[in-house]
């Protein structure tokens, strides 16, 4: 039975920093972040976009020709995140009630750092094949939040990725065997207290490429890279620098022409991650929908790969195969369209919306509405509980 991914949608803030006036602001090179990062833009979520709203928002965009039938056969929603908003209560049950989904399923939130959304898909497509006729609805949703005049700043970002996962599906076949590994490491995290992470980014980095070289060798040793049969290789992109490193990183083990194929393709699967910054579980999907809508030369049938990277750090390389007609499920107008008529902010903007924050007193406070025409945000939050339209 073919598994994979049926539908696939993504929101993102309507609203941006230009990484040259962070540069200028900084007293950085910009080309340090254009080139050295790899960064054009990005996003910055007001408050009433936290993940909840972003995702709802990204499941509309991906269910937007879904007939209620089809709705009703989802057995199992996941919100991937490490940005959740309840140490308790699932994000997903906010989402659940915001799409008006069936109450006879599943709905939960699942962590692990950017691997979550990955987690999630592995587990949607194994509910999927143990239930045969049922779907599932996967949600990468997070806001990457550094703090003003760190490190990390240049590489925060905001947005969800939601993929509906389904038999017999219409964009990417998943196959079952994939190269996995898990190992505690220390490169980056965000304790309970804090409501910025924090990097030891070099490390982190040097993490990254070692499990991306130990899953490489081990699927190599299985057969399953072939990279005469690749036509293109995702990454998790937590800045476009990162996934051009790990991808470079074959440039001496694989065969010139085929390095040169991924290389041409990586580029267009950066373009929108490039323009709206790190989505921690939502990044490496991100690049599969720029990839699928920016690159005009894949078909139907072309075998692509994908490393997923989550620091603490579970890393996993696995492989798709594109299906017949996967360009009607695809949106590169509205999603084109999405990217360009954001508002660019300038810094005394950027940094008064970072510094906004959510009452923790139980009073009330009703949140100003970020962007009116995205059908779901945070509106208002009393007595510690929050309400969504
Ligand atoms: N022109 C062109 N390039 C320049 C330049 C200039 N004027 N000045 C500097 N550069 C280049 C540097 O040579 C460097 O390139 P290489 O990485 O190829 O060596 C690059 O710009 C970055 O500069 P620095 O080495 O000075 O790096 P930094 O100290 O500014 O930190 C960072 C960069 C580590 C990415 C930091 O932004 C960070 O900590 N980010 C958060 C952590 C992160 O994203 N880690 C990724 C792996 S973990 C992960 O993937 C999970 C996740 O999502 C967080």
């Amino acid at each position: 039975m073919k598994v994979g991914i049926d539908r696939i949608g993504f929101s993102a803030p309507n609203r941006y920093l230009d990484l040259v006036d962070l540069a200028h602001a900084r007293g950085v090179d910009p080309n340090k972040y254009l080139t050295g990062i790899g960064q054009r833009k990005m996003a910055v979520p007001a408050l009433s976009q936290d993940i909840v709203a972003l995702g709802a928002n990204a499941a509309e965009d991906a269910l937007s020709d879904c007939e209620d039938a089809e709705k009703a056969s989802i057995g199992l929603l996941i919100v991937a995140t490490e940005s959740g908003v309840d140490q308790s209560k699932a994000s997903a049950l906010f989402v659940h009630e915001l799409l008006g989904l069936p109450d006879s399923m599943r709905a939960i939130e699942i962590k692990e750092a950017c691997y979550g959304g990955t987690a999630g898909l592995q587990i949607a497509a194994d509910f999927v094949r143990a239930h045969p006729g049922a779907e599932a609805l996967v949600i990468a949703a997070d806001i990457a939040r550094y703090g003003l005049n760190t490190g990390g700043e240049v590489t925060q970002g905001a947005g969800a990725v939601a993929m509906l996962v389904a038999e017999n599906p219409h964009i990417l076949a998943l196959e079952e065997r994939s190269v996995v590994r898990s190992r505690s490491t220390d490169d980056f995290w965000r304790p309970n207290y804090s409501a910025e992470a924090f990097a030891k980014g070099k490390y982190s980095e040097q993490v990254y490429l070692e499990m991306f070289a130990e899953d490489w060798r081990e699927a190599e040793s299985l057969g399953l890279t072939q990279v005469g049969d690749l036509q293109a290789l995702l990454f998790h992109i937590p800045f476009s620098k990162m996934g051009r490193k790990g991808l470079r990183s074959l440039e001496s083990v694989i065969p010139i022409t085929d390095y040169e194929r991924l290389r041409a393709r990586f580029e267009k699967a950066i373009i929108y991650g490039q323009d709206v910054g790190n989505l921690y579980t939502a990044s490496l999907y991100l690049s599969l929908i720029s990839l699928l809508e920016q690159d005009e030369s894949l078909y139907e049938g072309d075998r692509i790969g994908l490393f997923s990277y989550g620091s603490g750090s579970v890393a996993e390389l696995f492989f798709g195969t594109l299906q017949i007609g996967y360009r009607d499920r695809l949106d590169r107008t509205s999603h084109e369209a999405l990217l360009a008529t954001r508002q660019r902010l300038n810094m005394n903007e950027y940094e008064t919306i970072f510094n906004d924050s959510l009452v923790t007193d139980g009073s009330r406070q009703d949140i100003e509405d970020g962007d009116t025409t995205a059908p779901h945000a945070l509106v208002r939050i009393e007595g510690h509980e929050r309400c969504y339209r």
